[in-house]
């Protein structure tokens, strides 16, 4: 376990029967061999790669857990050919970007971070102008997934009137509408936050046009991704009071280390509220983010389970029973592969009680629950079929 995975993680492998060795940062070189050169598992975060030379180097690795959102630091296709699961936890930290995202709706309306500013500088302005309450204002939602939706629920707890733009049909929560197009809803937005994901789509969706598009002095928030809003736009739009506020968790460049220094032009905009893409970051995320991914791990190392797996064909599996045993078989999808495998087990006497196959067009993945038995030149014949990248069992 690299990179100080939170230790939630921790009970739920060792209960499953794993050891655990923990590394405080990221691996490379030597030091990441030597740890993958015992590991049946490793959990990374963000900061350690590993890249196909190395997952050639380690076949034994069964699993690879990434105890953050985003899987790029792997090379997934390399694991893949190694039978290797790859798992992740794409939304554990979706209610930690909700609730930063309705406090900045809160802040920005009220104007709090520039009253805090100005009474740091010494100055007290004790006004009302320009402050308003979050009740009853219109908040347009660009992206209704996991995030959008969660924020929709959020700000109409607060009395807020919701619409949402999505290209997918959403079903709309609560008393939510959806609107048929962007600039429907940048023209009827008091507050617009974004939370699509960052595609060829979304890159600039929101630049000067769309700004203009914007009811006079409505806020915009984004905590989606850097590359969605043209800043240098936005700081224009700032800088005249057309757009009255905005709050930006990401940017088109964000530095790669804590404690880098960091430009843009929205620094210079006193209405807008920056942070150094920490939406998602809370312990409360950490801990659930551990959590999940030590549970997808158990649950493929126990029972076979790739459910939710970024890179192996996904299958479901349930609870073996007992006195079964489970055969689990990768291979290069290829003709023949299944039949071959029915007949070495007929022959041997040997009943087939389950069978669960998913396929990609590279690979499968097909599980066999058989009655337990102990012909180990059996299960040596399946796996050196010569279309096997990986085989092994469990027992119910
Ligand atoms: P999601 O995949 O659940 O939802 C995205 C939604 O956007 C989907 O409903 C999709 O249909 C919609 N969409 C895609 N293209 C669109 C377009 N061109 N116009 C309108 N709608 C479009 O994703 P989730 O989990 O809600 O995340 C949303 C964003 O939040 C992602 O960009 C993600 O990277 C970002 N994020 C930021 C974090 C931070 O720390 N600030 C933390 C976690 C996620």
């Amino acid at each position: 376990m690299l990179e100080s995975i939170h230790g939630a993680a921790d009970p739920i492998l060792t209960q499953a029967g794993f050891k655990i060795v923990r590394h405080k940062g990221s691996l490379e070189g030597e030091a990441l061999e030597s740890a993958l050169a015992v590991a049946t598992l490793i959990g990374i975060r963000s900061k350690t790669d590993l890249r196909s030379e190395t997952l050639r180097r380690h076949p034994h690795l069964a699993a690879i857990g990434c105890f953050c959102i985003g899987t790029n630091q792997v090379d997934l296709a390399a694991a893949e050919a190694n039978g290797c699961a790859v798992f992740n936890s794409p939304f554990s930290n979706t209610r930690s970007v909700a609730e930063m995202t309705v406090a900045e709706a809160v802040c920005l309306f009220r104007r709090l971070f520039e009253k805090s500013g100005q009474l740091h500088g010494g100055r007290w302005d004790k006004s009302a102008a320009n402050s308003h309450e979050v009740r009853g204002r219109t908040l347009g939602i660009v992206g209704y997934g996991h995030i959008g939706s969660q924020v929709s629920v959020l700000a109409e707890s607060l009395g807020m009137r919701v619409i949402f733009f999505d290209i997918a049909r959403k079903l709309p929560l609560g008393n939510a509408q959806s609107r048929p197009s962007l600039d429907t809803l940048l023209a009827e937005a008091d507050c617009v936050t974004l939370h699509v994901p960052e595609t060829p789509q979304t890159a600039g969706m929101i630049g000067a046009r769309e700004l203009a598009k914007m009811k006079p002095g409505a806020m915009l928030i984004n905590n989606a991704r850097g590359s969605v809003v043209d800043v240098d736009a936005l700081a224009a739009a700032l800088k005249s009071g057309r757009v009255g506020g905005a709050a930006i968790d990401v940017f088109p460049s964000e530095p790669a280390s804590a404690g880098d220094s960091f430009r843009s032009p929205l620094c210079d905009c006193p209405t807008a509220i920056l942070t150094p893409h920490i939406g998602g970051s809370t312990e409360e995320a950490q801990e659930s983010i551990a959590v999940e991914v030590a549970e997808k791990l158990v649950e493929f190392w126990s029972h076979g389970s790739t459910e939710s797996s970024v890179n192996l064909p996904q299958v479901d599996l349930p609870i073996l029973r007992e006195g079964q045993l489970r055969i689990l078989h990768v291979h290069r999808n290829v003709p023949g592969v299944l039949g071959t495998m029915h007949t070495l087990l007929a022959k041997a006497g040997i009943n087939i009680n389950a069978e669960y196959l998913q396929s990609n067009p590279r690979t499968s993945y097909v599980i066999l629950d058989v009655e337990r038995f102990d012909d180990h030149r059996l299960l040596d014949a399946v796996a050196a079929m010569p279309a096997t990248i990986r085989m092994r069992t469990v027992a119910g």
